[in-house]
């Protein structure tokens, strides 16, 4: 019998300040997503900025339905906007932030499942790591990849494909 001790770590700042100057054009970025939001139903606005290899930066929202499961969360409208249309430029990193009614920021912001699945997929099929940063009310929160939210994932890998 063996353990395993899966640890992640998670650089946190108290300043965006603190932030390199690219980092920090993206989280302004997705700051200036966040209230385009279509979210009348949550009222939970929430903007991400995808940081290309490029050095272009791709932005998204969450946009919702009446019929809930048909909303797209911001992270997918953003990154799906970017695989579409830059279909050989890795992404490199992704800045979400989220705002409520009254444009206060979310206290605790981290992907959802199925987002942190998706940014997965992306981050394997360029090879190259996404930097996540998170930039909720007291603090942004960032790690150096996907892999590390997603621990023992369902990827490529996982099927039994002779590659
Ligand atoms: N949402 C996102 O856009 N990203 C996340 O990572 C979590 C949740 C959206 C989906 C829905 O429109 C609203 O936030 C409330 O769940």
């Amino acid at each position: 019998m063996h353990q395993h001790e899966i640890k992640i770590i998670i650089t946190q700042y108290h300043d965006v300040n603190e932030l390199p100057e690219n980092e920090r054009q993206l989280i302004f970025a997705a700051r200036g997503s966040a209230p385009k939001a279509y979210a009348p139903y949550s009222g939970f606005k929430v903007g991400a900025a995808l940081m290309m290899d490029d050095g272009s930066i791709v932005v998204g929202n969450n946009q919702e339905n009446a019929s809930s499961p048909v909303g797209s969360c911001a992270e997918r409208s953003a990154l799906f906007w970017a695989n579409a249309n830059f279909p050989d430029v890795a992404v490199t990193a992704i800045a979400i932030t989220a705002i409520d009614h009254s444009g206060n920021r979310a206290v605790n912001l981290s992907p959802c499942g199925a987002c942190r699945q998706a940014l997965l997929e992306t981050e394997i099929r360029f090879k190259q790591p996404i930097r996540v940063i998170l930039d909720s009310r007291d603090q942004i929160d960032v790690l150096d990849n996907v892999k590390s939210l997603l621990p023992l994932s369902f990827n490529v890998d996982s099927m039994f494909l002779a590659r």
